[in-house]
């Protein structure tokens, strides 16, 4: 595997990883075994900043990758890209809610938010495994240059 899958290949590992540790303990709160659910979902919650810091470093030294399908596809590619991105971005504000309300003993407001957040982010990891086998998988995807390349020029 090469260094532009090798990144891609990791993150996306971390969110799949992230949403069957939030769904663990999705179940754990149901089953009122409180003090788990914490621990599970703070689990949950460092594989997503794992997630994130793979993928904004590699972003930054790496790149983004390109769509390398068929022109015609482009389109509904980058429409899905920009669905699966939004959706990240929601999941991660609802998720520091989420947890906050939590760490806060607003159980009532963060059993609410917690469901959404929870239902958010597994869309999330289904699109991104979808986006990474899109890019990756079905047809080789088309590199860019690392952000760093463009601002200096090199
Ligand atoms: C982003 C991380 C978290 C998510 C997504 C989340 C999600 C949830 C969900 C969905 C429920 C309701 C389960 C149900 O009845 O269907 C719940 C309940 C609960 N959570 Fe979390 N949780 C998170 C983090 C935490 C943390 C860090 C704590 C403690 C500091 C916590 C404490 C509780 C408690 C005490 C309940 C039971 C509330 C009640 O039934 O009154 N959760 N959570």
């Amino acid at each position: 595997m090469d260094l532009y899958m090798l990144f891609p290949t990791i993150s996306t590992f971390f969110i799949v990883v992230s949403a069957i540790l939030v769904a663990i303990g999705w179940n754990l709160a149901i089953k009122r075994r409180l003090e788990a659910h914490k621990k599970m979902m703070i689990a949950g919650a460092i594989a997503a900043i794992l997630f994130f810091i793979i993928y904004s470093s590699r972003t930054l030294l790496v790149g983004n990758t390109d769509w390398g399908g068929p022109d015609s596809l482009a389109p509904y590619y980058y429409v899905f890209l920009i669905f699966h991105i939004i959706l990240a971005t929601v999941a991660a504000v609802f998720g520091i809610t989420t947890l906050v309300l939590g760490f806060k003993e607003k159980y009532a407001r963060h059993r609410r938010l917690g469901r959404v957040t929870s239902v958010i982010w597994f869309i999330t990891a289904i699109t991104g495994v979808a986006v990474y086998v899109m890019l990756y998988i079905l047809y080789p995807g088309g590199h860019t240059k690392p952000v760093f390349d463009i601002l200096f020029r090199l």
